[in-house]
């Protein structure tokens, strides 16, 4: 809860927006706060962790949802507070929490929804070793296209 404020700072930082699929920005307060609490009691079976660097900044979210239409493959996301940007601290810590916490739960498999044309996170994908599966646009009204990275 003590970075419930920063979480939402991140989740309207507009590169987070550009590359989200629901790309509003967040301005409800009271909405957030009740979506911050649904989360930290484990709701949703999804799981949230906060980056830190080692002396304790918080400066990153990593986190699973799973697509209620989809598959019952989890989805992992993640973003860095834009000063913590191309540091390598995604590359250092996504991938412990996939082997913290997906391979755990979930057996290891994973994919990563990207909008085409985010590099870093395309890099990211790569690096933790998923290849560009199949791509849509993200509606009628929204012509950005989402590819599915997986392994
Ligand atoms: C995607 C994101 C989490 C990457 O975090 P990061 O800590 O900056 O990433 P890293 O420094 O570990 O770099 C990861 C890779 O991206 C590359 N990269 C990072 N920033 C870059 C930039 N601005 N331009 C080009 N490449 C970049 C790195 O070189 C690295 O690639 P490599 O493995 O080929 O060397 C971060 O850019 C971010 O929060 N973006 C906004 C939110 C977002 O897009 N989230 C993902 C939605 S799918």
């Amino acid at each position: 809860m003590n970075d419930a404020h920063l979480l939402l700072v991140w989740r309207n930082d507009p590169e987070v927006i550009r590359y989200s699929r629901h790309n509003i920005p967040q301005t409800d307060v009271v909405g957030h706060m009740k979506w911050v609490r649904s989360r930290v009691h484990g709701r949703h079976g999804e799981i949230y962790r906060v980056i830190e660097t080692n002396d304790g900044i918080p400066v990153g979210l990593v986190w699973t949802t799973f697509d209620p239409d989809g598959d019952d493959v989890p989805e992992v996301h993640y973003r860095i507070d834009p000063w913590w940007r191309h540091r390598g601290i995604a590359s250092t810590a996504v991938p412990i929490f996939i082997e913290q916490m997906v391979n755990v739960i979930r057996g290891g498999a994973f994919k990563c929804p990207i909008i085409k044309g985010n590099v870093p996170s395309e890099h990211l994908a790569a690096r933790l070793g998923l290849h560009p599966g199949s791509e849509a646009p993200l509606s009628r009204d929204d012509p950005r296209v989402l590819v599915e990275w997986i392994k």
